[in-house]
C-alpha cells in the first residue's frame, strides 16, 4: 500500500504526547496542522529544529495552525529533551506536544519512516518528515528529509502561507513567491470570471504563445 501523501485524510491515530493521549483528529479540532518528524530525542540536529519551531510557535498560532511533534523515543526522554531544546534556543519554549512513538508503528501509518536511518536494534528511525494538514482533515503538503538536513522553518512558513491562500481563493504561488508578493490567478478562472473575483485587477504576461494564461493579482 503506498504511504500517506497529498490529498489523504490524516489518520486518526491516538496518540501518547508530552501533553497526554489524545486522537490526532480531536487535536487538529477543525483548524490546521502540521505534523513533524524527527530522527531521536538527545540527537544535534532535531535539537536545533524542535526549538527553531518553538520560537515560531506564535507565528503559526496566528495563522490557526496547531504543532504537533513526533520523535520514537519515549514520553520521560522527551521530557528531559525539553530541557536540551530550551536551553539551546534561549527563549523559546516547547509549547506544543511530541508523540512518543517507541514501537514505531504510528511512523509506518504517518509515512515518516527513513528506510536509510536504523538505531542500534535495527529499527527503523523517523525521517525529517512534516505534513500539513487543513480544517478537513488532507495532507495538503509533505516534505521529506533525510536526517542530516534539517528544515527551515521560515519555508514552513512560507509553504503554508501559500496553501492558505490557495484555500481562501482560486490562486497559486509562482517560484520562489515570498509573502506580499503577487500572486498568480489560477488556470481554470476564465478572464470574465477573473475580473469578477479579483475587481482590484491582474496583469497577465505577455507571451510568444498569447494564451494569456499567466495572470498576476496582489490578494
Ligand atoms: C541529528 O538530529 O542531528 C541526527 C539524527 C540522526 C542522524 C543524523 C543526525
Amino acid at each position: 500500500m503506498p504511504g500517506l501523501t497529498i490529498g489523504d485524510t490524516i489518520p486518526n491515530l491516538d496518540v501518547e504526547t508530552t501533553h497526554g493521549r489524545f486522537r490526532i483528529h480531536d487535536y487538529i479540532n477543525g483548524g490546521w496542522a502540521i505534523i513533524f518528524s524527527h530522527p531521536g530525542d538527545f540527537t544535534p540536529v532535531c535539537t536545533t529544529e524542535l526549538g527553531k519551531m518553538a520560537e515560531y510557535a506564535e507565528e503559526f498560532n496566528k495563522r490557526g495552525v496547531k504543532l504537533l511533534g513526533l520523535s520514537c523515543d519515549d514520553l520521560q526522554s522527551h521530557h528531559d529533551w525539553i530541557k536540551d531544546i530550551e536551553a539551546f534556543t534561549p527563549g523559546c519554549k516547547v509549547g506544543y506536544p511530541i508523540i512518543a512513538d517507541p514501537t514505531r508503528e504510528l511512523l509506518k501509518e504517518l509515512n515518516m519512516v527513513d528506510p536509510e536511518e536504523k538505531d542500534s536494534s535495527g529499527a527503523h528511525l523517523p525521517s525529517r518528515a512534516l505534513h500539513i494538514v487543513s480544517p478537513d482533515k488532507k495532507v495538503k503538503l509533505s516534505f521529506l528529509y533525510p536526517a542530516t538536513t534539517g528544515r527551515n522553518m521560515d519555508e514552513v512558513l512560507r509553504v503554508l502561507e501559500s496553501l492558505q491562500k490557495s484555500a481562501a481563493r482560486p490562486v497559486a504561488t509562482p517560484v520562489n513567491w515570498k509573502p506580499g508578493e503577487p500572486v498568480v490567478i489560477s488556470p481554470s478562472v476564465s478572464d470574465d470570471d477573473a475580473h469578477k473575483l479579483f475587481p482590484q485587477g491582474y496583469q497577465t504576461a505577455d507571451l510568444p504563445s498569447k494564451k494569456g494564461y499567466l495572470r498576476f493579482t496582489n490578494v
